[in-house]
């Protein structure tokens, strides 16, 4: 079932206002979070309606999703620099609190392991924010990618790295690899809300609805979790058959 918005704007309205309830349900939630275009409008309107109402971030955690191998923290196209731009540096939220997969670490391997264990010590991730790539990836787990993957540095698709592209200066070339949350990090999530949005993801998201679950179309995984939603917007939801189409049109334009 994919829950069909007018537009990014209302999706933004939607998921931010459900980002709010849920933190002050528990103050001290363990939040995933993704990066990309599609998580723009989302981290703005949520700022401005946790600065409104006055919402404690303060004891949040958070795991990122990702990170480019190669890039410092202050690379502009690092997600580093991405969360710190769009969220982290616009609301108070406790930088110790909130982790991003390092890619200048020395040895790859051990901090993926490691990032893996933080999230478990942490009590597990309690909801997850995902986009999702053309090809169907989450995270950075491109097509292939065993389900039962924890955290791990992952070869980019050359697909991934021309649709990436578009973020990064025209001389640079977008890194070959990153450090991704595996497959079985995300499925371990209590919670999971994908948002796809745009006419260049309505072919990914058909993929997902005439596929069973399968590796070389990863998101589709998500149908095997018990709390796993898809947000999606009407330009996104173009090729699914309307059946499978729930408007939600009490929650779509919410003040
Ligand atoms: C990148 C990220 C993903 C993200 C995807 C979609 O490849 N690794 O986490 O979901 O892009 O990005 P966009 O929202 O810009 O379409």
């Amino acid at each position: 079932m994919f829950l069909v918005f007018p537009d990014p704007r209302s999706i933004a309205h939607y998921v931010s206002q459900l980002l709010a309830d849920r933190i002050r349900a528990n103050p001290q939630i363990v939040l995933g979070l993704a990066t990309g275009g599609t998580m723009e409008p989302v981290y703005a309107r949520f700022i401005e309606l946790a600065t409104e109402n006055q919402l404690d971030v303060s004891q949040v955690r958070s795991f990122n999703l990702d990170e480019y191998v190669g890039l410092p923290a202050d690379h502009p196209q690092s997600y580093a620099a991405y969360m710190q731009t769009h969220l982290f540096s616009r609301l108070p939220f406790n930088p110790l609190h909130c982790h991003v997969p390092d890619g200048l670490a020395p040895d790859l391997d051990a901090h993926c392991h490691d990032y893996s264990m933080r999230i478990q010590q942490s009590g597990g991730i309690d909801l997850q924010l995902l986009g999702v790539g053309g090809n169907g990836h989450i995270g950075f787990n491109e097509p292939g990618t065993p389900f039962d993957s924890r955290c791990h540095v992952m070869t980019l698709s050359e697909r991934t790295r021309v649709d990436n592209s578009r973020f990064f200066a025209r001389d640079e070339l977008v890194p070959a690899k990153a450090i991704t949350m595996g497959l079985q990090d995300i499925m371990d999530a209590r919670e999971i809300i994908l948002i796809a949005t745009g006419p260049h993801k309505a072919s990914t998201l058909a993929k997902y609805y005439h596929n069973d679950v399968t590796e070389t179309v990863p998101f589709t995984i998500l149908k095997r979790h018990p709390r796993a939603r898809l947000i999606v917007d009407e330009q996104a939801a173009a090729r699914l058959p309307a059946h499978v189409c729930h408007y939600p049109e009490e929650l779509a334009v919410r003040p």
